[in-house]
């Protein structure tokens, strides 16, 4: 990669003085693999609210998942682009540099001028994906990008609680809720149910009376990871190995309620045999894509099931609820909910692998935890801890 230094920026130092703080951030200056262009550089923010612009906030993160969007979006195959702009970087020169991470909580530490709708003391995540950056020790944002979390709703949960919060959970529960009529006892099929979208449904159906059929892949010691996910509350879980054959599908297809709904987020024919097991007009969701392999129905299900294909895609559900009042009305309650399930033990974050990351974590052993963290692949997820 091309050294990325480009021009010093003495505005930026004017406006800093003696008073600044050094924070680390994963920033990429070109698409690409994650592994090979995320880096990991040194900035000198502000460390008070007099370094602060109007409108600004100075966030101290407490904690970043690396989810695979963040992963496609490094690579550029995501519709939420990085935004690539001048990065001033320790000792006076810019970069032209695009921050890594769209999820995660931070504290807030200091407020600049006309900042009143939050305080030093606040957790905050960010509203919109592609804003903050939340691969970073600390951050200089705007107020406006920024949600609260009221004290109320943090008490008893972990800051990695609701750092996973906005994206995996609320989509699961906006799935289970939003696309079909479902009844007690009715089944909800899902593939690559051991994901972190996939845990949430498990929990979440659990708890509303539903009852969910789990298709993983095969693996060396399969069986914890079926314990697990039974210990979950997932009613059924089966490999898609076993789903192709004849005992497995006849079992699932004489069940004693309906499959209304299924959730894919695999694609190629994990799907397809997934989606056989839905009940006349019942709906198929995608959410991702992870074979990378497209979704391909056979016209029969269509035509003689009326079977429904749908997306859903959390990032169009939170720009839609912007400016909206019922909808931001559901997007508080359902954040309250999930994190009040959390606090009584009903509901439980994906298994995270933490990576700690200090502003005084020397920046050559920074680099290698982002470079391990942003791996394709890397099970149990990796999330920051700062
Ligand atoms: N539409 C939305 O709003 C939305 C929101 C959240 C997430 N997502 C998407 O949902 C998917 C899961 O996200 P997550 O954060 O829950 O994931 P995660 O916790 O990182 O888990 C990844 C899952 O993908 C499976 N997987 C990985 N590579 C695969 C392959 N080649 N073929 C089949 N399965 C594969 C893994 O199964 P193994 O254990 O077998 O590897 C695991 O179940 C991603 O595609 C993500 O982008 C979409």
């Amino acid at each position: 990669m091309a050294p990325a230094v480009l021009r010093p920026t003495p505005r930026l130092l004017a406006t800093l003085g003696s008073r600044a703080l050094t924070a680390q951030a994963a920033v990429y200056t070109e698409t690409g693999n994650p592994q090979d262009v995320v880096r990991v550089v040194e900035r000198e923010l502000p460390d008070g609210p007099a370094g602060l612009a109007a409108g600004q906030v100075l966030v101290r993160m407490l904690a970043a998942p690396v989810n695979p969007s963040d992963l496609n979006q490094i690579e550029g195959t995501y519709p939420v682009r990085g935004r690539f702009g001048p990065v001033a970087v320790r000792g006076g020169a810019e970069i032209s540099a695009a921050a890594g991470g769209n999820e995660g909580v931070g504290e807030v530490l200091a407020v600049g001028g006309g900042v009143a709708a939050v305080r030093p003391g606040d957790w905050v995540v960010p509203r919109r994906a592609g804003e903050l950056g939340t691969w970073c020790t600390h951050a200089v944002a705007g107020a406006d990008g920024l949600a609260p979390i009221p004290r109320a709703w943090r008490e008893g949960v972990a800051a990695t609680d609701v750092a996973c919060l906005k994206v995996n959970p609320c989509t699961a529960y906006r799935m289970l809720r939003d696309f079909a009529d479902l009844r007690p006892g009715d089944y909800v099929v899902q593939n690559g149910a051991n994901s972190g979208v996939g845990r949430a449904v498990i929990q979440l159906a659990r708890h509303w009376g539903l009852r969910t059929i789990n298709v993983v892949r095969d693996r060396p010691h399969l069986d914890a990871l079926r314990q697990e996910l039974l210990a979950l509350g997932a009613d059924v879980v089966v490999t898609d190995r076993e789903l192709g054959e004849d005992a497995a599908r006849r079992r699932l297809r004489s069940l004693d309620a309906p499959v209304r709904l299924g959730f894919n987020c695999v694609g190629g024919r994990a799907t397809l045999q997934m989606t056989k097991l839905i009940a006349e007009g019942g709906t198929l969701v995608s959410y991702g894509g992870m074979s990378r392999q497209p979704v391909t129905l056979p016209t029969s299900l269509l035509l003689f099931r009326d079977i429904r294909a749908r997306g859903f895609w959390m990032n169009r559900w939170y720009a839609a609820a912007q400016g909206c009042r019922e909808r931001e009305a559901a997007a508080a309650a359902m954040w309250q909910d999930i994190l009040r399930l959390t606090r009584e033990g009903v509901f439980a974050t994906q298994p995270l692998a933490a990576a700690r990351w200090t502003p005084d974590t020397p920046l050559a052993d920074a680099q290698r935890l982002v470079t391990a963290a942003v791996a394709w692949g890397a099970a149990p997820k990796r999330a920051f801890v700062f």
